[in-house]
């Protein structure tokens, strides 16, 4: 499967001979398996805040990141990070106060049932573990996820994430059910519809002998398109796969950590309390710090017969990180920014596109949007690519996704404030003029 935005090499002609080279170097040592965005690939020096810069100075506005969520090099994360560098850094088989007081802060943000949290390097590894201890508890082995699901690469879990194609092999234990659509299932539909879905898998799972441990969603549904709306759809599947006997587990990586505005976690909007919560990506600000958080009872017998032992997860400086950017969430009212600023840039696109009959939907919780590009009914992935590709030479950073390659991802660090929304929505219109 051809990833979205992806570089292709078989155009290279005309880059700049550096970064020519730099990309055949790369692909000597790193091999055929890594993927560059854009047509023509951005080499990066250094960022600050929402921008980045390119070796040759030219500054970016970064509408993609969630990963440096509270923005690029901030000075908090920063100096907590070699402060603690400097200090200690060790595995958690010794005592020390940071991985305890960072449990006990991150809990904090969670429903009281959520009582224990795990700590890895990971998105992959938090959905690992916690595949493990579903199956480990239930005693079962089926997982059921959605159609262009992404939830990570290790064996275990590359094997539930569809997105990464058909040459990577899901066995019989996985079975899809379709994400929402926003474009042919009416809002009040969706969550019976998708109950549905699943109540069909779970049967076709069991008339293959298997029985059904656990249905694991990324609460916004990024890979398969971003789908958050209606806040409160994703309750009958849960309830459904809880009385057939398996466990829910909140792929948070993306939608968590105050991305959606509404609230601080994904599943919050939905109104449920899952069985595990995996996380990731923003939650160190850059620094590989990733987790499970559980209900106990889920990981009693696991962690008496299995244990568990992570060498750099839940470390002094990972914690430290963690516990920063918690602080900068909560002392610049990100949450609060990401759900006004998010809710202006979704009007305002909506604004820009009226009347258009090539955008067939703008979605979006936060700040986390997307702009479904159309051709009558079909996927329309020229113009996404055409945009995307457009704001990137014009110095706006954004990407694509979904099965058609046309759903535009915008996706900013949740520092993003309202001058830089002008900013993107002034090249917005300038890309679509040039269509
Ligand atoms: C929803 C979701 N889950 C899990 C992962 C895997 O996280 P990581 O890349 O940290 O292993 C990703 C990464 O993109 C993701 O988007």
């Amino acid at each position: 499967m051809t990833m979205v935005n992806a570089f292709d090499p078989d155009h290279a002609a005309g880059l700049e001979a550096g970064d020519a080279a730099l990309i055949a170097h790369r692909r000597k040592v790193l091999g055929p398996a890594y993927r560059l965005f854009y047509e023509e690939p951005l080499h990066l020096v250094r960022g600050e805040g929402v921008w980045l810069y390119d070796n040759k100075g030219r500054s970016y506005l970064d509408a993609y990141n969630n990963v440096v969520s509270v923005g690029h090099c901030h000075p908090k994360v920063v100096e907590a990070v070699t402060r603690q560098l400097g200090t200690l850094n060790t595995h958690t088989r010794y005592l020390h106060e940071g991985v305890v007081a960072y449990a006990d802060r991150l809990l904090g943000t969670m429903p009281d049932a959520l009582g224990h949290v795990m700590f890895t390097c990971t998105g992959s590894e938090a959905n690992d573990l916690a595949l493990r201890i579903a199956r480990s508890f239930t005693g079962r082995q089926g997982v059921i996820v959605t159609g262009l699901a992404y939830h990570g690469l290790t064996e275990a879990v590359s094997e539930i994430s569809p997105s990464l194609g058909d040459f990577v092999p899901r066995g019989p234990r996985v079975r899809l059910i379709p994400a929402p659509n926003a474009l042919t299932v009416p809002p009040l539909e969706q969550g019976a519809k998708f109950a549905a879905d699943l109540a069909v898998a779970i049967a076709a799972m069991r008339a293959d002998g298997i029985e059904p441990a656990a249905l694991i969603v990324d609460t916004i549904f990024s890979s398969d398109g971003l789908y958050p709306d209606p806040a409160g759809f994703l309750k009958p599947a849960v309830d459904l796969i809880r009385a057939e006997g398996g466990v829910f587990i909140a792929d948070e990586v993306q939608s968590g950590f105050a991305r959606t505005g509404d609230a601080f976690w994904g599943f919050q909007r939905h109104g449920l309390v899952p069985d595990m919560v995996t996380m990731g990506k923003p939650m160190g600000n850059g620094f590989p710090v990733a987790g499970v958080a559980l209900r106990p009872e889920l990981v009693e017998e696991f962690g008496v017969r299995a244990r568990y032992f992570n060498t750099f997860g839940g470390n002094p400086v990972a914690c430290a990180a963690g516990m920063a950017v918690l602080d900068v969430i909560e002392e610049d009212g990100l949450q609060e920014n990401a759900r006004t600023t998010g809710a202006f840039l979704k009007q305002q696109l909506g604004e820009i596109t009226s009347g258009r009959d090539d955008i067939g939907d703008i979605r979006g919780a936060g700040l986390f949007l997307a702009v479904e590009c159309v051709e009558g009914s079909a996927a329309n992935a020229r113009l996404a690519s055409h945009l995307v590709n457009y704001l990137r030479r014009n110095g706006v950073l954004i990407s694509a996704t979904g099965p058609g390659a046309n759903i535009l991802k915008i996706r900013p660090p949740l520092v993003l404030r309202r001058a830089e929304a002008e900013r993107f929505l002034e090249a917005v219109r300038g890309a679509l003029a040039a269509h």
